[in-house]
């Protein structure tokens, strides 16, 4: 069913939702890849997904009791169980259910790390997911978002990649007024993932960041992308772990994307400042990054016969679709580690 339009990215588990976002008792449709999915979380708070589509004549479907799982078509009224098999037909109460043999296609579904990930392959899901992130340590704080970008998932990935474009669209936000600093990166490209580890560097930083961590500070930083659309971003100040990104950007249809951005953040006492300002700061940076991909989707449709010209400092761009490419092509990319710099 997903072969046309994911091929072998359906091999790995999407973060598809907040888990917070599906409550117990609750429904959630959602699309990925074009397909409409319905995901419900039970009275006792499991979670469950299957394609939203019922078997009899492909109306959208609806779980109409959360204690038994029990999901029905609103169009003629097929009942199905939790496991897909229909098994009640109002019209034909008396049919030989096994014989008609028809069922929906339920998807695996698990719920870590405050997400809800979904597998939409064919084979075994992988045991492990894309992401491994430990469970919240002491002073941490986290804060949500969600927008939906007119791009596609892989020009999302490298806007939220790419260091470059920061002191541009996001001036004063990310990135100082100040002359570039050349900036020293280590680039690990692995099968499933490609990390970006820039060298510390004494910075001067956005108006914004200065105010809750002042002047001149030392920041090492990194940009790691994990198969199949998750950015994940670290950041390091005077040597103490201070604020991380991870953002799936989950492909809903053509040319749109929604990004799920979870952010969070230890700044000490300065915390429930952090808090209050980053969701405001947040959108500001999506915006800005929203009007800048949509225009460049756009014009990449229009101009669709003009190459990109690509310079040395687009490898992380380069080396994601590859890792992507190869991922589609259910093969794996050779490991390799490169060095390059650029100015921010
Ligand atoms: S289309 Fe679903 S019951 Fe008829
Ligand atoms: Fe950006």
């Amino acid at each position: 069913m997903f072969e046309n339009t994911a091929q072998g990215l359906v091999d790995h588990w999407h973060a598809v939702a907040f888990a917070q976002d599906l409550k117990k008792s609750q429904s959630l449709k959602l699309q990925l890849y074009g397909i409409p999915l319905l995901l419900w979380r039970d009275a006792e708070a499991q979670v469950f997904a299957v394609v939203d589509v019922c078997a009899h004549k492909r109306a959208p479907l609806a779980v109409t009791c959360f204690k038994q799982n029990t999901i029905t078509c609103p169009y003629h009224g097929w009942q199905y169980h939790q496991n897909g098999q229909v098994c009640h037909i109002p019209s034909s109460p008396n049919i030989d259910l096994n014989k008609l043999n028809a069922s929906l296609h339920t998807l695996p579904i698990q719920e870590a790390h405050g997400w809800l990930w979904l597998y939409l392959g064919k084979d075994t899901p992988p045991a492990t997911l894309p992401l491994s992130l430990t469970a919240p340590a002491k002073g941490w704080q986290h804060i949500q978002l969600k927008k939906q970008f007119a791009t596609s998932e892989e020009l999302l990935i490298e806007n939220f990649m790419d260091a470059t474009h920061t002191p541009f669209i996001h001036r004063g936000i990310i990135r100082g007024h100040g002359a570039p600093t050349q900036h020293h990166i280590h680039l690990k490209v692995a099968p499933n993932q490609l990390l970006a580890s820039y060298a510390e560097t004494t910075e001067k930083i956005g108006v914004a960041l200065q105010f809750i961590l002042g002047k001149n500070l030392r920041v090492k930083h990194s940009d790691a992308f994990l198969l199949p659309n998750l950015v994940k971003v670290d950041y390091i100040i005077n040597d103490v772990p201070r604020f991380t990104a991870v953002i799936a950007c989950n492909p809903t249809s053509e040319g749109k994307t929604e990004a799920l951005v979870k952010l969070s953040f230890r700044f000490g006492k300065l915390n429930f400042l952090v808090k209050r300002a980053l969701p405001w700061l947040a959108r500001k940076v999506l915006a800005q990054d929203f009007d800048i991909t949509q225009q460049q989707f756009a014009n990449q449709k229009i101009f669709a016969q003009q190459k990109d010209k690509s310079i040395d400092s687009d490898i992380m761009h380069h080396k994601m679709r590859l890792i992507r490419r190869a991922a589609q092509r259910r093969q794996t990319i050779t490991p390799s580690e490169t060095e390059f710099k650029l100015f921010l």
